[in-house]
């Protein structure tokens, strides 16, 4: 398949179809020059505009260097095509400090985001100054990718913390199917899509008017690593398991109907008088109904880190969200899911990112970020 452009009014990786795997990174910044940031991310543009086309990072390439010098790609992706790959950054709030002069740029939207219930976040694999999303149908590409940008990067960042995934748990488009979490559940049904055209204007895309021009075009990402103790999840009854999330496992379809795509129905009651998706059921407290009118653009991933040692797998969801304002999207949402929600017997919260996304790239004489400075 054609690679996804890498120029234009929004950065891709975010309404692009979301691919089946994923590496993402988050970076600090360890220089304090504000000069070495600006020379970095026009570095980091440029090898991103040659990697998503399935070129090599750098203009010698990984063996057309001299002999003495290092290469300037590291060679693994020698021989695969583009795989889809797109790369989306994000600038975190430790990045808007008088380091680089950027107080002031600080997005109202980019506030930090409250301490949710029953969250046990790990530090060293939480924030970071600059996240860099890699997304591709091919893992290799993902991480030849980051691994890259890290090395380009080298002397001016250090990696912070990183995160592979496999199996998109998200449909961004209604060309695709939907895909399933590692609950065994269907996960994307109703999502934020690409073909929603006014939804993504009101409640994904930033707007000069919400504060910060820069922003404008631009995205606000959330994630946060979810690890489920899938062996307990493993013991519980299918019914039950369907009335966490208020859908049958199946089809995806709310408890009641018959369909993935059939309109959920909170007010229809069962048989025994009771409502058929439950008080508490996830997609009743994720919906927007529930929650403001907010939507989320979901586009998460399955993870499995191995093992933890005691006889678990290390599994879970890198959950990842799109959106215009956190503050009115993914806090209320969360925070009505760490109170209620069924879930929470069976998930865990260990960390959480937040990055203020740029627009896209316009062309080559354009960089990341270059509107916030
Ligand atoms: C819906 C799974 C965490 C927000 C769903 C659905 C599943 C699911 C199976 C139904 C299908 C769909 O419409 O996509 C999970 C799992 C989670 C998790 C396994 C954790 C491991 C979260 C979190 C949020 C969230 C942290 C946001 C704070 C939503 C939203 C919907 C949804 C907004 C759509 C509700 C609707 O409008 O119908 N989730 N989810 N989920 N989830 Fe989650």
């Amino acid at each position: 398949s054609d690679p996804f452009p890498f120029y234009g009014e929004h950065q891709a990786g975010i309404v692009t179809p979301a691919q089946d795997r994923l590496h993402f990174v988050s970076f600090d910044v360890t220089t304090d020059k504000r000069a070495d940031l600006v020379e970095l991310l026009q570095e980091w543009t440029a090898a991103a505009a040659r990697l998503t086309q399935g070129k090599e990072a750098g203009a010698f390439g990984a063996v057309g260097v001299p002999p003495e010098a290092p290469p300037d790609d590291t060679g693994e992706a020698l021989g695969l095509p583009a795989s889809g790959l797109t790369l989306t950054i994000g600038f975190g709030a430790s990045l808007f400090d008088k380091r680089f002069g950027l107080e002031g740029k600080r997005p109202a939207a980019l506030a930090d985001l409250p301490k949710f219930p029953g969250e046990q976040l790990i530090p060293e694999i939480s924030g970071g100054d600059i996240c860099v999303q890699a997304c591709a149908h091919d893992p290799q590409v993902a991480v030849h990718a980051i691994r890259n940008l890290a090395r380009i990067g080298f002397g001016k960042v250090s990696v912070r913390w990183s995160q592979l995934g496999f199996g998109r748990t998200s449909s961004t488009s209604r060309a695709q199917a939907t895909p399933r979490n590692l609950m065994g559940f269907k996960d994307g049904t109703n999502n934020l899509k690409l073909e929603d055209a006014d939804l993504l204007q009101q409640q994904l895309w930033a707007a000069a008017q919400d504060g910060s021009a820069w922003m404008a075009g631009g995205s606000y990402v959330v994630t946060r690593k979810i690890r489920m103790t899938v062996e307990t999840w493993d013991r519980t009854s299918l019914a039950e398991q369907e009335q966490i999330f208020g859908r049958n496992k199946g089809e995806g379809a709310p408890l009641g109907k018959k369909a993935e795509f059939d309109p959920l129905d909170f007010a229809a009651k069962g048989p025994d008088g009771q409502p058929y998706i439950k008080v508490d059921a996830h997609v009743r407290l994720a919906h927007p109904s529930a929650n403001g009118n907010a939507h989320l653009l979901r586009r998460g991933y399955n993870f499995v880190d191995g093992s933890d040692g005691l006889g678990r797998l290390d599994a879970g969801l890198f959950f990842i969200a799109y959106q215009r304002d956190p503050r009115k999207q993914f806090v209320p949402v969360q925070l009505s899911l760490a109170k209620n929600d069924q879930l929470n017997e069976y998930i865990k919260h260990v960390s959480s990112g937040l990055f203020a996304c740029p627009p896209g790239v316009r062309d080559a004489g354009d960089y990341w970020g270059r509107t916030l400075f």
